[in-house]
């Protein structure tokens, strides 16, 4: 295993899984804001709202209207997230320049985050996936809890294997595995794509990496090593998933750079303009980065 990639894809998931998990309500402005300070640190893939149920995920309820009033930049792709033909419709209208499905490897997570089983989510997706198709959309799938689940713990290599196929046999261009509760270990994850990479190509997968036990860098480390080249992250270190108790943010994108940087792996994207966007939405909910590397540079400057 070392097959680091020259060059890393970065998704921005700030803008969505962040901020869905903010307590209290963040003004369109400010997420619009958000994304556009994005877009200028180089992001070209980011994120940027959820059409799911405005019951179930209050804080994406303005999503139509932030995709309105955003800069839109030539090369960035704005996507979001839609679990069915309803979500999809929205994104559509918002003209959402991809969208994506969201299942998970294990039963209990998908029944307590989307209301029902992995199989009838996969019958769900396939007209989702079908009908971005005809309209052009890129679609995207991730598949949840990949190393392990809030309500059932260990989660087998194999039944992630077999989701993420499923994904991309239906028309998923990529499938990005997510340990959603952050408690995967290195060998774990390892392990985990070991079995996956045995029947998806390695170049068609991403790693969206939760830090809630601080393991997402380490764990991350071995993705690269693996020949993993696209990576999920959110500014700040925000976030966390509503339906995933204790679950906190994404691994910082900042942290992610600095260790890409300094691997030599480029992004395309840019530390100090970075560090822009997250001193302002950390300004907006009134915390500090959870990003060591955020807060390193920023007491330094
Ligand atoms: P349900 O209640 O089973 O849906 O929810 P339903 O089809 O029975 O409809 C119930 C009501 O919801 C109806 O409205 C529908 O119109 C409405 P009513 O008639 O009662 O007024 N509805 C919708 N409204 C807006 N947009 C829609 C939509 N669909 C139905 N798309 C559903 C099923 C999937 C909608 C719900 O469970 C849901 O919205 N879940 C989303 C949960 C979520 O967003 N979780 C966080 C994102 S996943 C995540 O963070 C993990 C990830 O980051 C990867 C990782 O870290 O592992 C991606
Ligand atoms: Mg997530």
């Amino acid at each position: 295993m070392n097959n680091f990639p020259k060059s890393v894809s970065l998704v921005e998931v700030g803008p969505r899984d962040g901020l869905q998990n903010e307590k209290t309500e963040v003004s369109t402005q400010t997420k619009v804001e958000l994304v556009n300070l994005l877009a200028d640190a180089g992001h070209r893939r980011i994120e940027t709202g959820s059409f799911v149920s405005p019951k179930w995920v209050p804080q994406m309820a303005d999503s139509g209207e932030v995709f309105s009033l955003i800069s839109r930049r030539e090369g960035v792709s704005y996507s979001a997230l839609t679990p069915n033909t309803k979500g999809l419709e929205n994104a559509l209208s918002a003209n959402a320049d991809e969208v994506a499905i969201f299942g998970a490897a294990s039963e209990s997570f998908s029944q307590k985050n989307i209301n029902c089983s992995i199989e009838e989510s996969l019958e769900r997706f396939a007209p989702v996936v079908e009908q971005a198709a005809a309209r052009g959309k890129p679609v995207r799938g991730y598949v949840s809890c990949v190393l392990g689940c809030p309500y059932e713990g260990e989660i087998a290599p194999e039944a992630v294997a077999n989701v993420a196929k499923i994904m991309l046999d239906m028309g998923c261009y990529e499938v990005s595995l997510g340990d959603t509760i952050g408690t995967g270990t290195p060998f774990k994850t390892q392990r985990m794509l070991e079995v996956v990479t045995d029947v998806v190509p390695v170049s068609k997968i991403g790693a969206h990496f939760h830090d809630t036990y601080g393991q997402a860098l380490a764990n991350l480390y071995v993705a690269l090593s693996a020949g993993v080249s696209v990576i999920d992250s959110a500014v700040a270190g925000l976030g966390g998933c509503p339906y995933a108790k204790g679950a906190s943010g994404n691994v910082a994108t900042e942290d992610v750079l600095y260790m890409l940087d300094g691997m030599g792996i480029s992004t395309g994207v840019d530390m100090t303009r970075l560090l822009k966007a997250s001193s302002f939405i950390m300004e907006a909910v009134g915390r500090k980065p959870s990003s060591k590397v955020a807060n390193a540079l920023m007491e330094s400057c």
